[in-house]
């Protein structure tokens, strides 16, 4: 019997927030669920730093009561190589601990760029130069983080360049929030409940909203945010990707490349139509960030949909920074039914609400007699999901980690859906700056976009 391959996950970035919020939580989930069992984590980056203090950067940031085994091997497996990105000469150093790795039994490798885009090409080129991207006896995948690229020109150039070093099947570009249980869940909710995708187009629905609504500034991703802005961070990625969930054609099944087809060919429709943008005040003055920025903080969008199925249906869109609170959720609202009461009926129609944040879960607003009366009302069926399955359900990183080393991409964002995106943000005429108070519900301008969106907002 072959012996089991063991997995290097080679970090670029190994300092940097990502790693110690997400990628080490994700990982160690991943061991304590015996989702892997041999594996090597080398994390890299410029300033002095060992592999026990990059997983001890971790441990912090992971949730719940700590499994002290599962912790104890990855810090036993976490080590550290000082190198710039930049410079050639550092990646003999890399191409010596792969190899010494490789004949210890980690053939298996995932690169994972856990960089700003600017740096995808050098790191790639340099890869490629020291020999280690070519698959052997053993899988070779690279993980690039988002944003990929900052418009279709230069995701388009990045892209091109990466395809000289990596095939399309090795590469996992990644959009965090495809790994989310509930998101991932979609297409089960949609496809799967036969009440559910016979009303699930213009005829039955009114409109739907796409909500992430953060109550945190940028923290100390200045430098990084300034260059992006809201739409650039979260429209381009997160929430054109959740729409085009919420909105695709009925993949031939779940698995291969069904689903990315069917995003690729609903994003192709898709038009900006209308935007507001806004800039909380005191951003100007945090670390990193010029006096004069005119960079979006926040940004609520009108869309629409051109093919059959969406046809005139009013998409609204809506993040950003410091605001109020921290919600995330996806609204489909259905057009209202003729009341046959002689008195009241709710003005509203049904509505179903996926929620990512807070309390995830699925709520459905039906219509039922109201007790006593001849009169009908809303009620509310609300699924909770850590009630039903515990609150320490797989996290978004640890179910993306779990399909890069099983080889599916269906979570990741494949080169035309992402094309298709840029396409989309790339057209968007951002218009005035409003700025707005901190832990406010945004703009004052915004009630106005409200009223006009044609959008029934709870
Ligand atoms: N942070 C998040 O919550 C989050 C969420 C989603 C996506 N992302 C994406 O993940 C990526 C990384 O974000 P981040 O927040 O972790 O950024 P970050 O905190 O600024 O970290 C950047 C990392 O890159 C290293 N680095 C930069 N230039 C280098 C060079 N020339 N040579 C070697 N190392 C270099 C830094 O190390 P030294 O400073 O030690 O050199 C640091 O480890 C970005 O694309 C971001 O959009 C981040």
């Amino acid at each position: 019997m072959e012996k089991e391959k063991g997995v290097l996950f080679v970090v670029f970035g190994a300092t940097g927030n990502l790693t110690k919020k997400k990628l080490i939580p994700g990982i160690y989930n991943l061991v304590k669920r015996k989702g892997i069992k041999k594996f090597k984590i080398l994390g890299i980056a410029r300033r002095p730093s060992s592999g026990h203090k990059i997983a001890m950067s971790g441990k912090k940031h992971i949730d719940g009561k700590i499994d002290s085994s599962a912790f104890s091997n990855v810090l036993a497996n976490t080590h550290y190589v000082q190198m710039d990105f930049s410079e050639s000469i550092d990646y003999v150093k890399l191409q010596q601990r792969i190899q010494k790795y490789e004949s210890d039994g980690f053939a298996n490798k995932v690169f994972y760029l856990a960089t700003g885009s600017d740096k995808f090409e050098v790191i790639s080129s340099n890869l490629k130069k020291i020999g280690v991207t070519k698959e052997k006896k053993c899988w070779t995948r690279v993980v690039y983080e988002k944003p990929f690229g900052k418009n279709l020109k230069s995701a388009k150039k990045l892209n091109a360049c990466i395809h000289k070093i990596f095939d399309e099947k090795q590469i996992y570009r990644i959009d965090h929030y495809l790994g989310k249980e509930l998101v991932e869940n979609v297409l089960v909710l949609r496809f799967t409940n036969r009440v559910l995708e016979p009303v699930w187009n213009k005829y039955h629905v009114e409109s739907i909203s796409v909500v992430l609504d953060e109550n945190v500034g940028i923290g100390e991703r200045g430098a990084y945010y300034d260059s992006y802005g809201a739409v650039l961070d979260m429209v381009q990625n997160h929430m054109l990707q959740l729409l085009s969930l919420v909105t695709m054609e009925m993949p031939e099944s779940f698995s291969g490349d069904f689903i990315q087809n069917k995003k690729a060919e609903l994003l192709k429709n898709v038009r900006i139509t209308k935007t507001l943008v806004g800039q909380y005040k005191g951003y100007t003055s945090e670390s990193g960030i010029p006096k004069n920025s005119k960079t979006e903080t926040f940004a609520a969008h009108l869309l629409k949909i051109k093919n059959p199925r969406w046809n005139g249906v009013p998409i609204y869109f809506r993040t950003g920074k410091f605001l109020g609170k921290k919600e995330s959720k996806i609204v489909i609202n259905f057009k209202p039914v003729k009341c046959l009461f002689d008195k009241t009926c709710p003005s509203n129609g049904n509505s179903l609400e996926i929620r990512l944040f807070p309390n995830p879960g699925i709520e459905l607003i039906l219509n039922s007699k109201s007790p006593g009366k001849q009169a009908a009302r809303n009620i509310k069926m609300d699924f909770c999901y850590d009630c039903e399955y515990g609150p320490n359900t797989p996290e978004g990183y640890e179910n993306l980690f779990k399909d890069i080393l099983l080889g599916n991409q269906t979570t990741f964002t494949r080169e035309d859906e992402l094309f298709n995106s840029w396409k989309i943000v790339d057209k968007v005429s951002r218009g005035k700056l409003h700025k707005y108070s901190k832990k406010s519900t945004g703009p004052k301008a915004l009630e106005k976009f409200n009223k006009n969106s044609g959008v029934r907002l709870a």
